[in-house]
């Protein structure tokens, strides 16, 4: 399934779900991540809730999608960055100020996974799964700081219920977003008397591309390891990150949200 059909399962699960809202009109966000899976759907839900939505993507399919959301009267644009690069991150500032002005809400969702135990993983994989997993919050709130500050804005980092379980295989991931969710916090505190809201969201299972590579077997044996039973869609995550954005979220900050139908909760007792 490409990004375009999943777009097109999102748009059937909205409607089977109809309870988009309106609580974003006109906010500025910035989805890192936005060409694929949740990032794709976040852009997508927070353009339905009225944003004007920068995707920032290494990938240049983000502009498909963009200009697929224009085409349906949303306000979108494509940016192409590179979220390990400083360089990039002021390059979007400049772009975003020029396309819609001040940033309100910044999803830092990007991701690149390389699996293997700690004694095969390279130092400069290692190196690399920290770059685009863990250092783009840091280089993304110190990038948008006098925006987020003046519009009393929302950041929210995706991280993963990895944060606190241990898989095989998964050391820098892991590291990467535990460390996301313990900086979510120290900024929290560091910029809450300036009205700035940082919360992370702990996706469990959720049916992205990063699945398209695992067999059916191990999909039914995730899905049955969560409380719920299945595998969870994107859009229940972007519901999440839309939620944190809005002023519903207003007395939720230095949070996590974990989104992942019971995953972390569910045991077998034998
Ligand atoms: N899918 C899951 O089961 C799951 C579970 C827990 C957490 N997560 C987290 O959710 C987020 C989204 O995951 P997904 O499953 O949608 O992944 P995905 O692979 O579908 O999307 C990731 C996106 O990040 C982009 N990207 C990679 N490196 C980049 C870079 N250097 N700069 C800019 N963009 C870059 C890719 O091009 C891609 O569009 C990630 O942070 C991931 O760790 C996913």
């Amino acid at each position: 399934m490409d990004d375009i059909e999943r777009i097109a399962v999102h748009d059937a699960t909205d409607r089977q779900r109809g309870d988009v809202v309106n609580r974003l009109t006109d906010r500025v966000a910035v989805v890192t991540g936005a060409a694929s899976g949740i990032g794709a759907a976040t852009a997508k839900r927070l353009a339905t809730e009225g944003a004007c939505v920068v995707l920032a993507d290494i990938a240049e399919s983000g502009n498909e999608l963009a200009a697929r959301l224009r085409g349906e009267g949303r306000r979108a644009e494509f940016v192409v960055c590179d979220v390990s690069r400083e360089q990039d991150w002021d390059a979007l500032r400049e772009r975003v100020h020029e396309l819609f002005g001040s940033l309100d809400v910044l999803c830092s969702n990007a991701s690149r996974q390389r699996a293997a135990a700690a004694h095969e993983l390279s130092r400069h994989d290692w190196d690399q799964g920290l770059a685009v997993n863990l250092t783009p919050l840091f280089l993304g709130v110190r990038t948008f700081l006098d925006d987020l500050r003046a519009r009393h804005g929302s950041v929210i980092a995706i991280s993963s219920v990895h944060a606190h379980f241990g898989l095989p295989g998964q050391p820098g991931y892991a590291a990467a977003k535990g460390g996301l969710t313990a900086l979510v916090r120290q900024l929290a505190v560091e910029y809450g008397s300036e009205h700035v809201r940082v919360n992370a969201i702990l996706p469990g299972p959720i049916l992205t591309p990063v699945w398209d590579d695992i067999d059916e077997a191990d999909r039914q044996r995730s899905a049955a390891a969560t409380a719920l039973r299945r595998l969870g869609d994107p859009d229940e995550v972007a519901a999440a990150v839309a939620f944190l954005a809005s002023s519903d979220a207003s007395y939720i900050t230095g949070a996590e949200l974990v989104v992942d139908g019971g995953w972390s909760v569910h045991k077998e007792s034998r």
